[in-house]
């Protein structure tokens, strides 16, 4: 699968409905998510208002990343909010396999999310219950970093291990995702890719779309 998730931390949050629309009218397949709390990221974006507002203008899926301490405590929040995918970071859960259970109980797809730092082979016993996994090729916290090249190894990585024991499982890649490494993280097993700067900065966001996508 080839599926593009502008991440729109990079939108402009003074005209947020109007670059809605124009991923409305674009051809990606989500739209990414990025909420950050301030203590398990450096940084601090927004929470579930702007969530909501996101939604009541999105025609497509909310892949909502959370980059918070203890996710868990906001799985219904984040729902009522109007997220359809939700994803938590393994570093962030003490109770992983519990937070799982609860998102996909909600009624939301549910992925866990690995730092830079953090190895597929840590998701030996809960890959099985992710629709999806996303693989941080940054460390989170901020739009507009440099992609890390261990990545590609990390995608193969975990493409061998869901083909084992999941192979549904969709693996995403965010930070630092352009032009020029998209098409080798499809080849190398992604199915996602997230993109902020590389679509709100360039000159025509919608062919940039398209282009990531080829
Ligand atoms: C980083 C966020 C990313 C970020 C990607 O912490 O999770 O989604 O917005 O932005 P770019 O594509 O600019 O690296
Ligand atoms: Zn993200």
């Amino acid at each position: 699968m080839k599926l593009i998730s502008p991440s729109l931390l990079s939108a402009d949050f003074g005209n947020l409905e109007r670059d809605i629309e124009m991923l409305n009218a674009s051809e990606c397949d989500w739209l990414h998510v990025d909420v950050m709390d301030g203590m398990f990221v450096p940084n601090i974006s927004f929470g579930q208002p702007v969530v909501k507002f996101i939604k009541k203008y999105a025609q497509k899926p909310l892949d909502v990343h959370l980059m918070i301490m203890d996710p868990g405590r906001y799985i219904e929040d984040f729902k009522v909010a109007g997220a359809d995918i939700l994803t938590v970071h393994y570093e962030a859960c003490i109770h992983l396999d519990r937070t799982l259970h609860a998102i996909k109980d909600s009624g939301m797809r549910c992925g866990t999310v690995l730092n830079p730092g953090t190895p597929v082979a840590l998701l030996e016993d809960t890959v099985q219950l992710c629709d999806v996994v996303l693989l941080m090729s940054v460390n989170p916290g901020f739009g507009g970093q440099k992609f890390i090249e261990n990545t590609y190894n990390k995608v193969k990585q975990l493409r061998a291990l869901c083909d084992r024991k999941n192979p549904q499982c969709l693996i995403e890649v965010d930070g630092g995702v352009n032009i020029s490494n998209a098409s080798l993280l499809f080849d190398a097993g992604a199915d996602v890719l997230v993109a902020g700067n590389a679509v709100f900065k360039s000159e025509n966001p919608m062919q940039t779309i398209h282009d990531l996508k080829q």
